[in-house]
């Protein structure tokens, strides 16, 4: 088969991925992009801007054009768009290629319009908009042409989806403004409430990473952090350890279980023997935050995984799904 030109895209809130039918991963960088404030030109994109973040010298402005699942700046968002696929195609931009992208279900028409423009204007002859749980699914090799009911939910930087997916159509979804971003929101926060120390991001998503968790652990992980004292302004240091995360990051995790349980009220009674047989599916970068998959399956009493691959079946989804446009025709999400 001539797969040249046919590409998965993903370009979520936190990161870009593109993989190539039957090629795996070629590109896998951070959503983010720094800008000059004296005239707005680019200065460096992905990996590269992504160091700049927090500590930008005066008149740069680091971006991460595409907040919340949404691209928040047009213009911005499609030079970060160009730029990594000009770094997987050869010729010019996408030229003649077909390509599968990723959007979340929660987009407005305006939205959705703005990912399919920055795409056709590199060039690819064929743009396909599916949604996110969709391929995610795909990705994961769930059996989705079957008459079985499949739960999927992926919870990534900006946001959670939630998807029942049967007879390759999604029978239910939904999409909450709830990811690894406003978790991190949540640790600052609670930080700043409860410990008088103001953090940055960063810092928040060291703690995230190295001590996170979503149930409290029985040898609680301990961290040194680093900030200022929220009424002094002076420099601070405090030790905090796994427990003081697992009480920050509780309201955004009930919002996730929350929603959970409304897609599965909603769910066909049929579907929903599936899939309490086969379980829950949680992919997405903030599916790797420990426990999460137990505080979960505990909450809604089925049992619940996470996939090997999980930060990139997504846009392995979108790519094996060029294969079967016909049969996934009724996800196409292409803005009219
Ligand atoms: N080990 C980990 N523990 C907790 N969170 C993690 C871990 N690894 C990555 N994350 C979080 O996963 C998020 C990124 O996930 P992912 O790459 O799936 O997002 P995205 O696809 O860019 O976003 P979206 O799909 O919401 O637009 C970040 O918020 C990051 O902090
Ligand atoms: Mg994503």
């Amino acid at each position: 088969m001539f797969n040249k030109n046919k590409f998965g895209l993903d370009f979520g809130t936190s990161n870009s991925r593109i993989s190539g039918l039957n090629k795996g991963i070629l590109l896998d960088e951070p959503s983010v992009v720094a800008i000059s404030v004296d005239d707005n030109s680019v200065i460096a994109i992905g990996y590269e801007a992504k160091e700049m973040l927090g500590k930008t010298p005066e008149g740069i402005i680091s971006k991460n054009p595409i907040k919340g699942g949404a691209i928040a700046n047009y213009k911005i968002s499609e030079l970060m768009i160009k730029h990594f696929l000009s770094k997987v195609s050869k010729s010019k931009f996408l030229s003649g290629s077909e390509v599968v992208a990723s959007i979340s279900s929660g987009l407005t028409s305006v939205e959705k319009r703005a990912i399919y423009e920055a795409i056709v204007n590199s060039g690819a002859k064929k743009v396909y908009l599916m949604p996110e749980s969709l391929l995610t699914a795909i990705g994961c090799n769930l059996p989705i042409g079957t008459s079985s009911g499949n739960m999927v939910i992926n919870i990534g930087g900006g946001t959670a989806e939630f998807a029942i997916i049967s007879l390759n159509g999604i029978v239910i979804s939904d999409a909450i403004r709830i990811g690894g971003d406003y978790i991190n929101e949540s640790i600052i926060n609670f930080l700043k409430k409860n410990r008088g120390i103001v953090i940055g991001n960063q810092m928040a998503e060291n703690i995230k990473l190295n001590i996170g968790s979503a149930l409290p652990l029985t040898s609680p992980l301990e961290m040194e952090i680093k900030g200022r004292d929220s009424i002094t302004g002076m420099p601070k240091a405090v030790n905090i350890d796994t427990n003081i995360v697992v009480e920050a990051i509780k309201s955004p995790l009930n919002l996730i279980i929350q929603t959970t349980r409304q897609i599965l009220e909603k769910t066909p009674p049929e579907l929903s023997s599936d899939i309490i047989d086969r379980g829950i599916l949680l992919s997405g970068g903030t599916s790797l935050l420990r426990n999460i998959d137990v505080l979960l399956s505990r909450a809604i009493g089925i049992p619940v995984y996470v996939n090997d691959n999980t930060l990139f079946n997504v846009s392995e989804g979108a790519a094996e799904a060029i294969k079967y446009i016909e049969a996934l025709s009724k996800n196409i999400k292409n803005p009219l």
